[in-house]
């Protein structure tokens, strides 16, 4: 079966690492998965219930949309301050306020790299607690927290280049395809 899988990326930076990896996913993918981008989340307004209330922005809706589009997620963001960086738990709380939920009951990931030695790691079991909250089926392992992402890369913000780091991630996104399947057949039973 194929799948739609949304990449969503957690940091606005030009030249972000973590959008670098991201944008490097479909080579490592495999062929059963068809990677989407996600509009940048830097496009939605500070959360507000007033501006809800007055109808949802537009760049909401086309988020959304994007959410209820795919069957399976990969969130791609650094750790800020230990935790989920602000722009994405920004747009996080926006989706989580329509209904349907379009989170609910979908299929996802986290891949995170960062300057610091973890790579994120206390960054994702913030964001894995948050997809509890969005009932996201996550998968579990192997993770991918890469660190000194500096060291790994070809220049700032460039490719990775570290050939273990990118076995792992190839892996991570076999593992996500499994997972996709068990949770398709699921569905059907
Ligand atoms: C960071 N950085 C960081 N790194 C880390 O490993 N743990 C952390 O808690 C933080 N905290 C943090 C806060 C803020 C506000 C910034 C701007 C940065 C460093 C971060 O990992 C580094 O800047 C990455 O390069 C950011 O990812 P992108 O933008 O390259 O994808």
């Amino acid at each position: 079966t194929k799948f739609n899988v949304l990449i969503i990326i957690g940091s606005l930076r030009e030249k972000s690492y973590n959008a670098a990896i991201a944008r490097q996913l479909a080579d490592l993918a495999p062929d059963n998965l068809e990677l989407v981008y996600a509009p940048s989340i830097g496009t939605l307004p500070h959360y507000n219930q007033d501006v809800e209330n007055a109808g949802f922005p537009k760049e909401v809706q086309a988020f959304a949309d994007a959410i209820r589009a795919a069957d399976g997620l990969i969130f791609v963001t650094p750790e800020y301050n230990y935790s989920v960086p602000g722009v994405l738990k920004n747009a996080i709380d926006w989706v989580s306020r329509l209904r349907p939920m379009p989170f609910d009951n979908k299929v996802g990931s986290i891949i995170s790299a960062s300057g610091g030695a973890i790579g994120g790691a206390r960054m994702q079991h913030h964001l894995r607690q948050v997809m509890v909250a969005m009932n996201v089926h996550l998968v579990n392992r192997p993770e991918i927290m890469v660190g000194t992402v500096q060291n790994k890369a070809d220049g700032d913000g460039g490719k990775l280049t570290d050939e273990t780091t990118l076995t792992f991630i190839g892996n991570h996104l076999k593992e996500l395809a499994r997972v996709l399947e068990l949770h398709h057949q699921k569905q059907q039973a």
